[in-house]
């Protein structure tokens, strides 16, 4: 295999000195040296100018300009090249001021340094090499790094544009929705004529679908000002253990119809916590509303823990759960997983997260597969 060549600067007063290290040069096997041999620093800077180097052997001690400027001049010149410094023996507070000016590394001259040369040129190569393919790649990180913050906010950009988007759009949707309910409340009340059996079959089919197209649009609008920070919470300080039973009892008959007890486990007394009690409800209703969603026949528990700063709520039942993978899903937008067959938006755990998180609370999901789910959410009690 050929050689790598290797082109050295050697910059040495001494002629015989310069003989020896070529020569020395010339029997090492590792490179292909090509060495250009100049006695003064003045003449190594026009050697620079003109010619490109790989590594420069420099002599510290020589006449007129110095080792140490010439070595300053070709780092203010922003010439990239790795100096290897020949001092003078013993010379070390020297040789540190060196290291700090610049050079990669030096070597005293002592007897038979020569011998050492060599080994020398190979460590500072593959170091100096080293050091250039480093500080490329740290260039090609940040260069990555700015693509990426760069993409990252045009991203956040387009976010932002379409949750606007959806906010006017599903603001809009509200008032011909209500122009339309408003219309079929007064035919179903007859003021366009007596309403036939058949007719009054349709018309609930129609409400409640128009219902769950409310529905949607409420969740949809909520969720967007929760996203958009518009959504602001008006807090005061309220017992959670009422506010609790309240909500539950609007769940008593859908729950007896479908065969589902509700158990309370709430403290004897009163729980105060500061929080908006609209959204708070909504939380409830929302957790609530799941668990008689997704139950057929079981136990809904509703339990309230009062902790020294904070209230834990759990609402448990005995539904068909969710395995691991679902649970890390459920509190995302649209995340109905195994819900095709029952009527939903995919909205509420969304919206009952963005509520307690608001609340400076959290909020989490535990299910066993085949056993049922709880879902247990903490606030702050001020
Ligand atoms: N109590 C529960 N038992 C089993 N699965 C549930 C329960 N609550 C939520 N889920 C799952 O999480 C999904 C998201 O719930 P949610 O955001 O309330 O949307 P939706 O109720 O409109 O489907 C549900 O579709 C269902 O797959
Ligand atoms: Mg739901």
């Amino acid at each position: 295999m050929a050689k790598e060549k290797l082109k050295v600067l050697l910059v040495e007063d001494n002629p015989t000195d310069a003989l020896i290290v070529k020569k020395k040069l010339q029997r090492d096997s590792a490179f292909d040296y090509e060495v250009t041999h100049v006695v003064s620093g003045e003449n190594a800077l026009l050697y620079l100018e003109k010619e490109s180097y790989h590594i420069m052997l420099l002599d510290h001690n020589l006449p007129k300009k110095s080792g140490l400027q010439t070595l300053k001049e070709i780092k203010a010149r922003n010439i990239e090249i790795p100096v290897v410094m020949i001092t003078g023996q013993g010379d070390e507070t020297v040789a540190v001021k060196l290291i700090k000016e610049g050079a990669f590394d030096y070597l005293p001259k002592g007897e038979n340094y020569e011998d050492s040369i060599p080994l020398m040129i190979r460590k500072t190569m593959a170091e100096f090499r080293a050091k250039l393919e480093s500080e490329r790649l740290q260039k090609e990180i940040a260069l990555k790094k700015d693509e990426l913050e760069k993409t990252n906010e045009q991203l956040k950009e387009l976010d932002r544009m379409k949750s606007d988007f959806v906010a006017n759009v599903v603001h809009e949707l509200r008032t011909p929705l209500t122009i339309i309910k408003g219309n079929l409340d007064n035919i179903e009340e007859g003021y366009a004529g007596e309403v036939q059996p058949k007719q009054v079959e349709i018309l609930k089919d129609v409400f409640k679908t128009l219902n769950r197209l409310t529905r949607l649009v409420t969740d949809l609008l909520d969720l967007s000002k929760i996203e958009s920070g518009k959504m602001e919470l008006s807090k005061e300080n309220l017992d959670i253990v009422e506010l609790a039973k309240e909500t539950i009892k609007g769940f008593e008959k859908l729950a007896s119809d479908k065969n589902i007890e509700i158990k309370k486990e709430l403290p004897e007394s009163e729980v105060i916590i500061y929080a908006d009690r609209d959204k708070l409800t909504q939380v409830f209703v929302n957790l609530i509303g799941n668990a008689c969603k997704f139950t057929d026949k079981g136990i809904i528990t509703i339990r309230i823990i009062g902790l020294q700063d904070e209230v834990q709520v759990e609402i448990q039942d005995t539904g068909p759960g969710m395995p691991k993978e679902q649970i890390g899903k459920i509190f995302d937008k649209f995340a109905r997983i195994m819900a095709e067959k029952r009527e939903g938006t995919g909205l509420g755990l969304p919206i009952a997260k963005d509520i307690v998180v608001l609340h400076n609370g959290r909020i989490r999901a535990e299910s066993i597969p085949g056993k049922g789910s709880t879902f247990i959410f903490n606030l702050p009690k001020h």
